[in-house]
C-alpha cells in the first residue's frame, strides 16, 4: 500500500522508502540502524553536517524569541536585517540588496520578475525574453519549469511561462545568435555558473565571461543559478569569485541554511535596484508569507558563522582534491568513463549501458548516498565536514560495486 505522503521526485506507486532518523556530521541512520555516508549532502545542502547542537540552538533560541513575523511592508525583524548585511559583505556583487524567499525555486522566480519588472520601470517594457540553457536546472515551480533545460521535467504541465528559452549549454555561439536576433528585447539570461543537477557541468573556460560581455553589449541583465554553487562548494563564497564573473542578480537557497531551515534569496545588484528604487512612488507588488522569516534567517546566520569558524571554505577545496583524484584513480582503472565537477562537486560518468539508478541501490545497501543523474551518471556533493576516510570509502563503494557489475 502507498503512503500518504506523495513523494516529490519519485514514482506515485512507490511503497518502499527508507526511512531516515537521525544524522550525525556526514552520517545519517535509517529506522532499522543502518547508517549512510551522506555522499550528497541530503540533496546538495548540508554543508555543516548533520545533527548540529549550534544549529538547533540557535533555531531554538529565534523561535522563542519571535518564531516567525511577516516583513511586508511595515515590518522588518533583526535576523532578516543582519543577515542581509552579512550576505551582501560576502556576496560577489557591489552594492546589492537581498530580497529573500524559503527555496530556490521561488528565488529563480523572484530574480526573472525582477529581471523584467527592473526593464519596465526603466521605460522597457519590450524587454521580457528571459534566456536559459539546456540541462539547467531552475527548479519547479511555473517560472522555473519554463526555464530549465531538462526536458522530461518540463512535459505535462501545460504552457509555461512565455518568452522564455533555451539555447546548447555549452554553446557560446548559440547564444550569441539568439541574443543578436532579440536584442533590446532580452529581460536576461539565466544561467547556473556550473550546472549542478543536469549532471554537474562545470562551465568551458571563458564560456562565463563571454556571456558577461553579451549581456553588457545587448542591455540584458545576467543571473546566476547559485542555489547549489554558493556558500563554499566551490572553494569561495559563490561561484561568481570562483569563476571571477559577476552576474546583476542572484540566487541562493540550499547551504546558506544547509537546510536547517528553508531559506532563500536573490542578490539584486545595481543595474536592477536602480530602476526598481528610481521612483520615490513605486510600489514593489511581489513576495511571500516566509520572506524575512527570522527563525529561517536565524539558521543562517549561524550557519554562515559556522562555515567561517571551521574554515569549510578551504576544506571544500581539500575534499574536492581527494574525491576527485579518487574518482579519476576509478577512471584510469577503466570502471567509470570519465570525472567531471568542480570544488567539492563531482559526477562519475559511466560506460554505455550502466544503469546510474541501479549503481546507486548498490551503494545505498553497502551505506553510502550519492544520486543517480540523467543517463550517466551518479553524483557526489559530500558535507563539508566529511572526513578523508570518508570521503575514501565513497570512492572505495563505487569502486566495490562497478568491480562486481
Ligand atoms: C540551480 C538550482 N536552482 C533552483 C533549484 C530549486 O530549488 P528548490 O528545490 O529549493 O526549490 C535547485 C534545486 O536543486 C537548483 O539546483
Amino acid at each position: 500500500m502507498v503512503s500518504d505522503f506523495l513523494h516529490p521526485f519519485a514514482k506515485p506507486t512507490r511503497t518502499d522508502f527508507r526511512t531516515l532518523v537521525r544524522g550525525q556530521g556526514s552520517v545519517v541512520y535509517d529506522n532499522h540502524g543502518n547508517q549512510y555516508i551522506d555522499a550528497m549532502a541530503s540533496l546538495w545542502y548540508c554543508a555543516v553536517g548533520h545533527g548540529r547542537s549550534d544549529m538547533a540552538e540557535a533555531i531554538a533560541r529565534q523561535a522563542g524569541t519571535l518564531a516567525a513575523y511577516s516583513t511586508f511592508d511595515p515590518f522588518t525583524n533583526e535576523p532578516a536585517e543582519e543577515l542581509a548585511q552579512k550576505l551582501v559583505a560576502i556576496g560577489p556583487i557591489p552594492k546589492s540588496r537581498i530580497f529573500f524567499t524559503s527555496s530556490g525555486s521561488e528565488s529563480v522566480d523572484t530574480a526573472m520578475k525582477l529581471a523584467r519588472l527592473a526593464h519596465v520601470q526603466a521605460g522597457h517594457p519590450e524587454r521580457t525574453l528571459i534566456i536559459s540553457r539546456q540541462r539547467g536546472y531552475h527548479g519547479t515551480t511555473y517560472g522555473g519549469t519554463s526555464a530549465q533545460g531538462i526536458p522530461p521535467n518540463r512535459e505535462g504541465y501545460g504552457p509555461l511561462v512565455g518568452d522564455v528559452e533555451q539555447v546548447a549549454a555549452d554553446d557560446i555561439e548559440a547564444m550569441a545568435t539568439l541574443m543578436a536576433q532579440r536584442g533590446n528585447t532580452i529581460a536576461a539570461v539565466l544561467v547556473e555558473p556550473l550546472q549542478g543537477a543536469g549532471g554537474v557541468f562545470p562551465p568551458q573556460d571563458g564560456y562565463l565571461q563571454s556571456l558577461r560581455r553579451l549581456c553588457d553589449q545587448h542591455g540584458s541583465f545576467l543571473i546566476f543559478d547559485e542555489v547549489i554553487s554558493g556558500f563554499g562548494r566551490l572553494g569561495t563564497w559563490f561561484a561568481a569569485d570562483h569563476y571571477k564573473v559577476v552576474p546583476d542578480l542572484m540566487t541562493f537557497a540550499k547551504a546558506v541554511t544547509s537546510g536547517y531551515q528553508p531559506l532563500g534569496g536573490v542578490f539584486v545588484g545595481p543595474a536592477v535596484r536602480a530602476p526598481l528604487e528610481a521612483d520615490a512612488n513605486f510600489f514593489l507588488r511581489t513576495g511571500f508569507t516566509y520572506s524575512g522569516h527570522p527563525t529561517a534567517c536565524a539558521a543562517a546566520l549561524k550557519n554562515i558563522e559556522i562555515l567561517e569558524r571551521e574554515d569549510l571554505l578551504a576544506r571544500a577545496v581539500h575534499i574536492g582534491k581527494r574525491l576527485s583524484s579518487g574518482l579519476k584513480s576509478l577512471a584510469d582503472d577503466g570502471l567509470i568513463a570519465s570525472v567531471r565537477g568542480d570544488g567539492a562537486v563531482w559526477a562519475a560518468s559511466h560506460h554505455p549501458n550502466r544503469d546510474p539508478m541501479m549503481i546507486r541501490d548498490k551503494m545505498l545497501d553497502l551505506g553510502v548516498i550519492t544520486r543517480a543523474i540523467g543517463a550517466d551518471a551518479n553524483t557526489f556533493c559530500p558535507p563539508l565536514v566529511t572526513s578523508d576516510a570518508q570521503i575514501d570509502q565513497i570512492v572505495d563503494t563505487l569502486a566495490t560495486v562497478l568491480s562486481a557489475l
